[in-house]
Formats: structure tokens, C-alpha cells, sequence
């Protein structure tokens, strides 16, 4: 019987815990951040993730989780433009022949 109301209280401590953790954070985001910042975008700016995660930590979210997962989200959305930055080719051309002097 105690191992019963054990296991049910601990079932619902972890699922409260999960339903704060476990919000998208991009609704986190909508929730909390939109009404200052109107785009995720460009709020990254090519940080380390865990200065992100700190200042996020510091500056707004209430949890380390959600810090966290605002810190991927916000680097996620950031990403793409870099991502494809690095999958254009680099390799420099060879200087053109001189032709018809
Ligand atoms: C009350 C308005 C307000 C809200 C709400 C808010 N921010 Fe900010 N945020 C600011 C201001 C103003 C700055 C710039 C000043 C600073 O860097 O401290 C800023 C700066 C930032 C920066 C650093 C950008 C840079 O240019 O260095 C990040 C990242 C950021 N916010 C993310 C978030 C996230 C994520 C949320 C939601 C959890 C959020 N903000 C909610 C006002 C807000």
C-alpha cells in the first residue's frame, strides 16, 4: 500500500515535472520571449551553446531545462543560414588561363 501511494506520488511529481520541461520551446518561446522579440532568429548569433544556456538561464528562463532547450531553439533557428553557408563549396578556383594575347 505505501509502495502504491509512493508510486502514484512519484508518478505525478514527474509528470508535472515533464509537462513544464516537455513544452515545446518554441511555444516557450511564443509565451514568453515574442513580446519583446518578434523573430527567435538572430538572437543566437553564433554563441556556445552553454554561454546561451547561462544567459538565458540568468536573464529569463526559470529552469535549467527550459534554458536549455531555448538554447537549442534559438540555435536551431539560427543555424540555417550557416549550415548552408558551410555546405557551399570553398575550394578556390584555379586562375583562369590566359587566352588570345
Ligand atoms: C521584457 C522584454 C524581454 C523579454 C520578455 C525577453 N527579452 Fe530577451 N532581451 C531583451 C532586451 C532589451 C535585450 C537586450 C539587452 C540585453 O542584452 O540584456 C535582450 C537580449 C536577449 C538576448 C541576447 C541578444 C543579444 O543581442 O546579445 C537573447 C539571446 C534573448 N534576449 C533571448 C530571450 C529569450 C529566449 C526570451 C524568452 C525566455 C527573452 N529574451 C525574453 C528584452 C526581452
Amino acid at each position: 500500500m505505501i509502495l502504491a501511494v509512493v508510486a502514484v506520488l512519484t508518478t505525478t511529481f514527474a509528470s508535472a515535472q515533464n509537462l513544464d520541461a516537455g513544452k515545446p520551446a518554441a511555444k516557450l518561446f511564443a509565451d514568453g520571449c515574442s513580446s519583446c522579440h518578434r523573430s527567435p532568429r538572430g538572437l543566437a548569433k553564433g554563441r556556445f551553446s552553454l554561454t546561451l544556456t547561462w544567459f538565458l538561464k540568468d536573464h529569463y528562463a526559470t529552469s535549467s531545462d527550459s534554458a536549455k532547450a531555448l538554447a537549442a531553439y534559438l540555435e536551431s533557428v539560427d543555424s540555417v543560414p550557416r549550415a548552408a553557408e558551410k555546405s557551399a563549396p570553398r575550394k578556390p578556383r584555379p586562375p583562369r588561363p590566359v587566352q588570345g594575347q
